[in-house]
């Protein structure tokens, strides 16, 4: 595993997810609390950015929300919850370290290869 720093701690809004560049993966990073997610930073269903859509606390957890036609993404899983999405996005594993996030791009926690 090869922990990058992706930013700090409080970057990350309750609401929004916070777009980073680190190699060659644009990640949307997303926090529910003082837990931290980072998940490839597009949609399955199209070419957009998940990290320009809320975050939201809802029944089955923290999700993304797609802001082009409102699929949502558990932030655990990478799974879309409804559709049109209907795969899911790579998950990465995050360390939070102090108060920063670092991020693993060379492996996925879900097994999905990022686009
Ligand atoms: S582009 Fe994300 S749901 Fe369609």
């Amino acid at each position: 595993m090869a922990f990058e720093r992706a930013c700090a701690l409080d970057e990350i809004q309750a609401d929004k997810a916070l777009a980073v560049t680190l190699g060659r993966y644009d990640l949307a990073i997303a926090r529910d609390g003082d837990e931290v997610f980072a998940i490839e930073d597009t949609c399955s269903h199209a070419e957009v950015a998940l990290s320009e859509g809320e975050v939201e606390q809802t029944d089955g957890g923290c999700q993304i929300e797609c802001w082009l036609h409102g699929s949502m993404f558990d932030l655990r899983t990478g799974k879309p919850t409804n559709f049109p999405a209907t795969e899911p996005v790579a998950t990465f594993p995050v360390d939070v370290r102090g108060t920063d996030v670092f991020v693993d791009t060379e492996t996925t926690l879900n097994g999905v290869t990022p686009a």
